[in-house]
């Protein structure tokens, strides 16, 4: 009687040892990939860190950088590549750090761009979604490939969230509040300089209004994808305001025609 118990208990520690090393195992390496856990993520889903992560005594505090050749940048190109770069910083002596970041579309909350690769040892990208901690990591910077979405897209925003922790194994660190970083799309006035006609078109992705300053008389049209006709304005001089806010999203052909000549360029409506 006395054996079978002690043989019960023996199996029983050794489950909950098992059962303890593999939650541990798991946890750390990386809330989203183990866990599910998302402490933002497209259309907002959240839950925060410190949900399970609180006390310490490192007070923590991350910033989010987008960087290009290694300067940052306040506006992304369309299809470019860059770094995006987390840093934690705290007080006392932190065993490592953890984070998870997103990169998020304004306009609709969905995903931005791609991120396409860890640069940082012991992170990942999982769920092509989240840049997290692959294991508590001792160093406290993070940094991941991003490829900037189509353009049209709009601004985007980087929202992160970092842990200093004591590396106990044991959900009892400090959990940063969330970091947002917003990086617009460049947004630039192309010049057309043709044979004859110089054309300036701005700005361009637009939402609203398109302006075209033409050098010498032209017709304009905006034309789809498909080739549809969506705008003519024929004879046109100087500054023409063009009012797109009916137009549906998507990339157009602007076309500016006259005796001499043909002059195209690519126009983005949001
Ligand atoms: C549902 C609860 C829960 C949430 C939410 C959660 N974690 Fe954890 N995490 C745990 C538990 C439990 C552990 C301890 C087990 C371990 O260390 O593997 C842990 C451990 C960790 C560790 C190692 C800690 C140490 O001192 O060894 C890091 C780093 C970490 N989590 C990062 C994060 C980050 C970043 C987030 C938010 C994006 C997050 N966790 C959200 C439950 C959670």
């Amino acid at each position: 009687m006395y054996k079978t118990y002690k043989t019960v208990l023996g199996v029983g520690i050794m489950l909950g040892a098992l059962y303890t090393l593999s939650s541990n195992i798991s946890r750390s390496s990386g809330p989203h990939k183990a866990q599910s856990i998302s402490a933002v993520g497209p259309n907002k889903s959240h839950q925060s860190c410190s949900v399970c992560h609180s006390g310490g005594n490192y007070s923590p505090s991350m910033t989010i950088s987008l960087k290009k050749d290694g300067n940052a940048v306040t506006t992304y190109e369309p299809g470019e590549t860059y770094q995006l770069e987390f840093n934690i910083a705290a007080t006392g002596s932190p065993a490592a750090y953890g984070m998870q970041a997103v990169a998020i579309v304004d306009k609709d909350d969905s995903n931005a761009g791609v991120l396409t690769a860890d640069i940082t040892p012991n992170t990942h990208i999982s769920g092509d979604t989240y840049f997290e901690q692959s294991q508590r990591n001792t160093n406290s910077k993070f940094e991941a490939s991003w490829r900037a979405p189509a353009a049209g897209t709009g601004s985007v925003s980087f929202i992160g969230i970092g842990l200093a922790v004591n590396g106990s194994g044991t959900s009892g660190d400090e959990a940063t509040s969330e970091v947002t970083l917003s990086i617009q799309e460049n947004i630039s006035t192309s010049t057309l300089e043709g044979t004859n006609t110089t054309v300036s078109v701005y700005p361009n992705p637009t939402n609203k209004t398109l302006n075209v300053v033409l050098s010498n008389p032209s017709n304009i049209s905006l034309v789809d994808q498909l080739g549809n006709v969506n705008i003519n304005i024929e004879g046109s001089t100087g500054e023409q305001t063009i009012n797109v806010e009916d137009l549906a999203p998507g990339v157009y052909n602007l076309i500016i025609s006259n005796d001499a000549e043909v002059i195209k360029e690519r126009v983005v409506i949001q």
